[in-house]
């Protein structure tokens, strides 16, 4: 079949910023940050937005690293706001203070997606790597729903809080949430580094599947429970992105647009930046975009499985990170030639779960111009 003709993008994740104040373990940032000053300046970012409305995006998430380092998230966020674009912000709270939050609610901003690492304080402060970051989270989601804006609750499950999905579920509806997001660990970028120590055995995962399932019916009509789950332990890929280059554009700090968040780590592709074209041009014509649009590259197992169109053979970076080739069936799937890498990996997933686990922690590098003192984590 010829790759179709790409439909209207829906959604934009403009990665405002790789700065962060966290750490965490799991963050699928690629292992190459972009510097402070490679970022987008506040004129191309609001012209890439109304771009973005023009090419019939609905939807904005603003995200990073932390976008609360970016001292012109009010000026963005009222830009978005006056295209009619829905802007969701996507943050780990570090850095918001009730006056910004009230500002970005007067400036538009619709919605607030709030990241938690753990139901208990001290674990979550271990695996975000910042001490006092799990008050700091409960306080800023009293100043989102405060402002009367609807709040998210994510939380990505691995070894360390594997036992606690429940709870966190729970510490959702005590903050006011509306929604929570329980994601079992996606491996990719700096997360694929820690895979090792992140990942839960076969039984906890599944323990926590059902607690979770359990939930979300028990309090239908309390809080929306959205569950993402785990990858590795199931017999088919996710439909990583709803197929590639389908729904949605990623956009870097330094203005390169990509299909999907971790598709740099796949060599082959040419990248196109919003520095030299449009949007539209780069959705409609850009390498990257086109490289796994349709069925054109699938081999076998995917070229003649009857799933191809509803997994579209599951990711295209994890195949390449796992057997070399983003043209390959994404392992996971138990037909795929390389499904036993998976099973290697999780046969050597270590159980001993009690413990704080010796992470490699994210930091920028000081090259890359962050130190916690340097972000631009403002009081105002
Ligand atoms: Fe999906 Fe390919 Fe596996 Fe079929 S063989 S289920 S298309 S990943
Ligand atoms: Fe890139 Fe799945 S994360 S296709």
């Amino acid at each position: 079949m010829n790759a179709p003709f790409p439909s209207r993008p829906v959604g934009l994740l403009a990665e405002l910023t790789h700065r962060c104040p966290l750490a965490c373990p799991y963050c699928s940032n690629p292992l190459e940050l972009d510097a402070r000053e490679r970022e987008l300046d506040t004129t191309t970012w609001k012209r890439v937005f109304s771009e973005a409305a023009s090419v019939g995006i609905l939807q904005l998430h603003l995200s990073g690293g932390e976008p609360a380092s970016r001292r012109d998230l009010v000026e963005l966020v009222a830009h978005a706001a006056s295209l009619g674009l829905y802007s969701n912000l996507i943050t780990s709270g570090i850095g918001l203070t009730q006056v910004l939050v009230t500002k970005l609610a007067e400036a538009g901003l619709d919605h607030v997606q709030l990241s938690i690492q753990d139901s208990e304080p001290q674990s979550a402060d271990h695996i975000a790597g910042y001490k006092g970051a799990f008050a700091r989270k409960l306080e800023v989601a009293s100043f989102v729903t405060e402002a009367g804006l609807p709040l998210t609750v994510n939380a990505v499950i691995h070894r360390a809080n594997v036992r606690r999905a429940g709870a966190m579920v729970e510490l959702a509806v005590r903050l006011g949430a509306r929604r929570v997001e329980i994601a079992h660990t996606q491996y990719y970028g700096w997360g694929a580094k820690n895979r090792g120590l992140l990942m839960p055995s076969r039984e906890e995962a599944e323990a926590a599947i059902e607690v979770v399932e359990r939930l979300k019916t028990q309090l239908s009509g309390t809080i929306v429970v959205d569950h993402v789950a785990p990858d590795y332990h199931a017999r088919y890929p996710k439909p990583c992105m709803s197929g590639w280059a389908k729904r949605t554009l990623n956009v870097t700090p330094a203005g390169k647009v990509l299909p999907c968040h971790a598709a740099e780590l796949i060599p082959e592709l040419e990248f196109w930046n919003v520095a030299d074209h449009s949007l539209e041009e780069i959705w409609n014509d850009s390498p990257a975009f086109n490289a796994f649009r349709g069925d054109d590259w699938m081999r076998e197992p995917c070229r003649s499985c009857s799933r191809k169109s509803i997994d579209f053979g599951g990711c295209r970076c994890q195949a390449f990170m796992l057997s070399g080739d983003a043209r390959n069936a994404d392992p996971v799937c138990h037909l795929s030639p390389h499904h036993q890498l998976v099973e290697t990996i999780l046969a050597e997933a270590r159980v001993d779960t009690q413990e704080p686990q010796p992470y490699a922690y994210r930091r920028m590098r000081p090259s890359q111009a962050v130190t916690r003192e340097r972000l631009d984590i403002s009081a105002e």
